[in-house]
């Protein structure tokens, strides 16, 4: 049974669930983080080394003030909760993103998280918070343009040695929750040769019976990357 090394997550419905329940969207985002948590533990307890969680796109400063506010403040409080047994855990914090527009205070803190987990070897819990896959590529342009005088040199290794995280190993399966059918700017050089899944479960609502599902689904794929295998027949 193969599964993936690099597990992607687009986290999304938790306002349609609040929704469906008759409750504000902030429950929906409440009961979603518990889901996040659930869904860290059920990857590393499947050997899944590295799992990237889409928590706030760039996009995302586009809703009302008190719901970005809402989001940032239960992450940290949720964090900060949470810290010593993530720790125990092994697990390995990051945040991917355009860290500079957070604010020093948010930095701090993510730093400290990502200081205090330093050590963890079992899951790399990778937060892509402020983050947009156009951003990312912008953003490594610039540190490229920065250091090489010779365009020439430039290869697809040059770019991918300068995103956010460039030592994890590009997604093997990219997940998106609550029925819509796109990417919305998540992981858009990394994701390249990932396979898909969607499926219509608000993210609130997504259980480890369905991850385990979605799990066996890939391992069942077989991926390409533009060659043939034996299966595909006879010349
Ligand atoms: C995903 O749920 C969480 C974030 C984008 C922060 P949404 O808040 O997008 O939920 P819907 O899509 O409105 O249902
Ligand atoms: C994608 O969800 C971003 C996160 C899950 C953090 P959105 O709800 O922002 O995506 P769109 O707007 O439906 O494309
Ligand atoms: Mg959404």
């Amino acid at each position: 049974m193969s599964y993936p090394k690099h597990l992607a997550v687009i986290m999304d419905g938790n306002g349609r669930w609040a929704r469906k329940h008759g409750l504000p969207r902030t429950e929906g985002h409440a009961k979603g983080i518990r889901v996040a948590d659930d869904l860290a533990h059920w990857s590393a307890d499947r050997g899944i080394r590295y799992l990237t969680l889409y928590t706030f796109s760039t996009e995302n400063w586009k809703r009302p003030e008190q719901e970005v506010r809402f989001l940032f403040t239960m992450m940290i409080d949720y964090l900060q909760k949470r810290l010593p047994e993530m720790v125990r855990e092994g697990l390995r914090m990051r945040f991917i993103g355009r860290r500079g527009q957070l604010g020093s205070e948010l930095n701090q803190f993510c730093e400290y998280i990502e200081d205090s987990t330093s050590k963890g070897s079992r899951l790399d819990l990778l937060i892509a918070l402020n983050y947009g896959g156009r951003a990312e590529i912008v953003d490594a342009a610039r540190k490229i343009v920065a250091n090489t005088k010779d365009p020439e040199a430039i290869d697809s290794e040059t770019i991918a040695a300068h995103l956010y995280a460039p030592d994890v190993p590009d997604p093997d399966l990219i997940i998106r929750t609550s029925g819509e059918y796109r990417i919305s700017n998540f992981l858009l050089w990394q994701g390249a040769y990932s396979e898909l899944c969607f499926t219509s479960t608000l993210w609130p609502e997504f259980t480890e019976d369905e991850f385990q599902s979605i799990l066996d689904d890939y391992s069942r794929r077989q991926r390409r990357y533009g060659s043939i295998t034996e299966d595909d027949g006879p010349e």
